[in-house]
């Protein structure tokens, strides 16, 4: 079965002790789907205290942002090879809070991405239109100079990158939930796009969806809208929802059904 992505994006919530925990609670959730790569983005904070070798090849801890330089005047500010030290085994980059709050822009991205290349760090990119620019039609253009943008002179190498799709208007309290079909079609158009890039090493680029993922949702992200996984936030950020939503997930695959058979039928 091919791998299945779900992940969590912790913003600024939670505090050592709770991510400590919940990193355990992955450890022991690990074991029961090891065809899902799990993984988590807590604060900077917690970061620093987590030991990445007792963690299970099927759960990544990474970073929320960082900065482009390696190192220099620029306080208050993280970079790749400081989180790499950390043992993180991905960041997110361009994400809409950054985006939008803090003004980030695609070429800030794009210098952001090569550098955590070069450290070597795995890039959970996310892209994705405002409201406007949907109600103008411009999806797919906006969807395309994002990526091209961001992925200027960056050279897939399997399991380095990551693409999210999260449109600003779905995202958060207050966010409209998508429809399946349109992320489907956005969905198509970022593999388009990297296709168009990368030719057939673009097909290994696992693209997820994220923005307002609930459990009664997920079951039709999944069968209709051709992701590889899911990215989600605040119904993930207790245990029992993390559980709850990747169930409902995994349930709606297509050759789930199979699986439980086969486990069932097993003496
Ligand atoms: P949400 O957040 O699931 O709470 O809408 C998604 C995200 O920001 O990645």
């Amino acid at each position: 079965m091919e791998r299945f992505y779900f992940g969590s994006n912790f913003k600024m919530h939670k505090t050592l002790a709770e991510v400590r925990a919940f990193v355990q609670f992955l450890n022991e959730l690990a074991g029961a789907h090891p065809d899902v790569q799990l993984f988590i983005l807590p604060p900077f904070t917690a970061l620093g205290a987590l030991d990445g070798s007792r963690r299970p090849g099927n759960v990544w801890v990474g970073a929320q942002n960082m900065h482009w330089a390696a190192e220099g005047a620029y306080t208050g500010e993280i970079s790749a090879l400081m989180l790499r030290d950390l043992g993180a085994d991905l960041v997110m980059l361009g994400h809409a809070e950054r985006r939008h709050k803090f003004g980030e822009t695609d070429s800030e991205i794009q210098r952001k991405v090569e550098s955590a290349a070069e450290i070597g760090l795995r890039v959970l990119l996310c892209v994705g239109e405002t409201a406007s620019q949907r109600q103008s039609g411009v999806t797919g253009e906006i969807l395309a100079l994002q990526l091209k943008i961001a992925l200027q002179g960056f050279s897939p190498q399997p399991d380095r990158l990551l693409v999210a799709y999260e449109p600003v208007w779905a995202i958060g309290k207050g966010g409209r939930e998508a429809a399946p079909e349109e992320i489907a079609l956005s969905v198509a158009q970022i593999r388009a796009v990297l296709a168009a890039q990368w030719g057939e090493a673009a097909g290994a680029v696992p693209v997820l969806y994220g923005g307002s993922v609930t459990k009664d949702n997920c079951g039709a992200y999944v069968r209709e809208t051709g992701v590889d996984g899911l990215f989600v936030g605040r119904a993930a950020w207790t245990q029992q929802g993390f559980t709850a939503v990747l169930e409902a997930a995994l349930d709606a695959r297509p050759s789930q059904g199979n699986r439980i058979q086969s486990k069932v039928s097993r003496p």
